[in-house]
């Protein structure tokens, strides 16, 4: 059985990505074959792609993707709870050695059954593909860490991308105050259509004092941070003084000082911190599917692009033009 995979050679831009057919056989013990029906992209691949990710990249042959949803096409020996014909999403789970082995920018792939969930009948693809990790990501950081509580203020910085938009929703559902930074004013009225309740254009000057005024001077119980790089003890000028800055990203890219302003509270979050835990996982799950059922959670999906215009998919990611999810869909 062939897949058609994304793969790289060499680290550069998105010219590199280029399709190839690749033998990927059946399914092993605990394994699954899926054929993939949509694949989300994350800000990670880009990361992988150029060399500045926190691993790097296994060369020639690189593979890439950590979300995609589709169908289980077969299931190896072992494998209890999945059946072929069953939709699903699939997940990257810290048991993975990696997404440039196990990277799921494929229209099939054969994964660890420990990766799926099962996906709702009335879930198509797209949406499959687009909403687990953003919202784990920002599920995991705001509530399980950040103890996120209604009333509080929450500020999340580039607002716009596929993360930042899952935690301005569950901030929302939750009932504290959303409050949008973003680069410029171009997306403001995304923001607060996304459910952001303040949206404040870092480009203006001025985030603290901003923040400082809508939260009547006491600052943020909790600042979400994907940016980092040398704007960050600034940032944290804006965290009242029972709050914490939870870190997750490096869009910055650039070397991130870590904030003198004492005493704060500086958390460094992974998705991991809630995969190492069965019992964090599944309140995320309830959670998740609750929001989405509730329709208080929606993944925002910004453009599908075809699985053979992968480069282009990267260079609009790039771009950073978009709103929320970049999904690349494959015809069978
Ligand atoms: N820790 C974890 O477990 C975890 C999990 C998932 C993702 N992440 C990280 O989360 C971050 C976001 O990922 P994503 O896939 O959601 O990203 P994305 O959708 O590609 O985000 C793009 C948006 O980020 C903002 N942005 C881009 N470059 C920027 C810069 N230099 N300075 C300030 N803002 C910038 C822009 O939004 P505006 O136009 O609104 O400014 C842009 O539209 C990445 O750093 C990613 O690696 C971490």
């Amino acid at each position: 059985m062939k897949a058609r995979t994304v793969l790289f050679d060499e680290l550069g831009g998105p010219e590199v990505l280029y399709l190839a057919d690749v033998e990927i056989g059946e399914p092993g013990p605990g394994q699954v074959r899926v054929r993939i029906d949509a694949f989300g992209l994350n800000r990670g691949e880009v990361f992988l792609r150029t060399g500045r990710y926190y691993y790097d990249a296994v060369l020639p042959g690189s593979r890439l993707g950590t979300e995609a949803a589709g169908v289980v096409e077969a299931v190896g020996p072992g494998v209890t709870g999945y059946a072929a014909g069953e939709a699903v999403s699939i997940v990257a789970k810290p048991n993975d050695e990696g997404m440039s082995v196990h990277g799921i920018y494929a229209d099939r792939a054969i994964v660890a059954a420990e990766r799926l969930i099962r996906r709702p009948e009335h879930m198509d693809a797209v949406t499959g593909a687009a909403i687990w990790v953003p919202a784990f990501t920002s599920y995991g950081a705001l509530v399980e860490v950040g103890g996120l509580q209604p009333g509080d203020d929450v500020v999340v910085t580039a607002a716009s991308s596929s993360v930042g938009l899952a935690a301005v929703q569950i901030a929302a559902h939750l009932g504290a105050t959303p409050i949008a930074v973003t680069r410029t004013g171009a997306k403001t009225d995304r923001l607060l259509a996304a459910g952001a309740k303040h949206v404040i254009a870092a480009d203006d000057g001025n985030v603290v004092k901003q923040v400082h005024a809508l939260t009547g001077e006491r600052g943020a119980r909790l600042i979400f941070d994907g940016v980092t790089g040398p704007d960050l003890p600034d940032l944290a000028q804006a965290v009242a003084p029972d709050g914490m800055l939870i870190v997750y990203g490096s869009l910055d890219g650039r070397p991130t000082p870590l904030p003198m302003w004492w005493p704060i509270n500086v958390y460094g979050y992974a998705i991991f911190h809630l995969f190492a835990d069965e019992e964090r996982v599944l309140r995320a799950e309830t959670f998740i599917s609750d929001g989405l059922r509730a329709g208080a959670l929606a993944p925002v999906i910004d453009r599908t692009f075809d699985l053979t215009d992968i480069v282009e998919a990267h260079r609009y990611m790039e771009s950073n033009t978009q709103v929320g999810k970049i999904v690349v869909t494959a015809r069978h």
